[in-house]
């Protein structure tokens, strides 16, 4: 397939996203527009200025700028035009269901509430529901920079919306930080009943992953890009089939590779290991998830062949019901041979059909 039809292939696909912090979709205009509306005074002169502001050497001069730029996000309408924007660019790009990260801390240690976050979350996802008829699960992640008896206390405020939650995860600073700190919040988490998921050798080693998988009981890996360092590792990711959630323009934004031709993505893929495309935070790192995938397809000999795995291993790692996930790779297969044989042209968009 040529790289125009292959890009064509990517566009149209459904797909799943399966690591994605809401906070890390704030846009620069609508960072600078929250700004104004509550008077907060930005270390920026204009929406080119916080654009020009995103180089980062490391996750953790990243995390920096996204807790500084969470700080616009005062009120419930906030939190909504914050989710309804990622959930529009979600239905643009045949994105059909979502699994969102959101960080309690981030905002109870700002002094906001549960209430207000999880109102304007709710109020979109409902909306998208209704209209783009797509899925949206919830994570709630614990800040790993804070202590673990902070998270059980995230863990407690968040009783009354447990409903609206499907997993747990583990996110912010990880040298330093690694999964074995939080096993007492992440078994309490299982015995309520939630999906677990935790980062995982972004920058930290192979035994941060271990931890997560022995220690936490962790139902997906978010990165595990450097469990490729350890054979035995890559033997057990393989032979109990458990996902990474890889971000590709994440790790070259965040300098964990130098350019996406070393990406050991295509690798892990041809491994057998169940890997998916993600786009982490896309607002910081240039791209949703169909500018990921066709970053990847750039720069790395991806086969139409890899491109439907990767959209059908999108489904298989999500966390929805068999029946659902079965229709979705279905939709998958007729979309991949509509467009091999034509059928759909580069133009059309698939809509309302999930
Ligand atoms: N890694 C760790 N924490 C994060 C990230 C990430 O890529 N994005 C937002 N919080
Ligand atoms: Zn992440």
């Amino acid at each position: 397939m040529s790289e125009v039809n292959l890009n064509q292939l990517i566009k149209l696909l459904p797909k799943a996203e399966l690591h994605l912090h809401i906070e890390g979709t704030l846009e620069p205009q609508l960072m600078w527009d929250l700004a104004q509306k509550h008077c907060i005074t930005l270390p920026f002169s204009s929406v080119k200025a916080i654009q020009e502001a995103y180089h980062f050497d490391s996750l953790q001069s990243f995390l920096d700028l996204y807790y500084q730029g969470a700080d616009v996000l005062r009120d419930e309408d906030d939190f909504f035009a914050l989710m309804w924007a990622y959930l529009c660019k979600c239905h643009e790009q045949n994105v059909v269901h979502t699994e969102i990260m959101f960080d309690p801390q981030t905002h109870t240690e700002r002094g906001i509430d549960y209430a207000v976050f999880m109102a304007g979350f709710e109020r979109a996802i409902n909306k998208a529901k209704k209209e783009f008829d797509m899925s949206v699960y919830l994570i709630l992640s614990f800040l790993r920079h804070l202590s673990e008896q902070e998270a059980i206390d995230t863990l407690q405020q968040a009783k009354p919306y447990y409903s609206m939650i499907t997993a747990v995860g583990l996110d912010s600073s990880e040298l330093g930080n690694p999964p074995s700190k939080f096993q007492r919040v992440f078994s309490l988490a299982k015995a309520e009943g939630f999906k677990l998921v935790a980062h995982a050798g972004e920058e930290g080693p192979p035994e941060y992953v271990w931890e997560a998988i022995n220690l936490l009981n962790v139902d997906r890996i978010d990165h595990g890009v450097r469990s490729s360092e350890d054979p035995s590792l890559m033997a057990y990711l393989k032979q109990h089939q458990i996902p990474l959630t890889v971000c590709p323009l994440s790790n070259l934004k965040l300098c964990v590779v130098d350019d996406l031709s070393q990406h050991n993505i295509h690798d892990l893929l041809n491994d057998g290991l169940h890997v998916t495309i993600n786009s982490d935070d896309p607002s910081y790192f240039g791209g949703y998830l169909n500018e990921n995938f066709i970053a990847v397809a750039e720069k790395l000999p991806l086969t139409e062949q890899d491109i439907i795995n990767l959209a059908s291993n999108s489904i298989s790692a999500s966390f929805l019901p068999l029946e659902r996930k079965q229709h979705l790779i279905e939709c998958i297969k007729v979309v991949a041979s509509k467009t091999s044989t034509g059928e759909y042209n580069a133009c059309e968009q698939r809509t309302n059909e999930y």
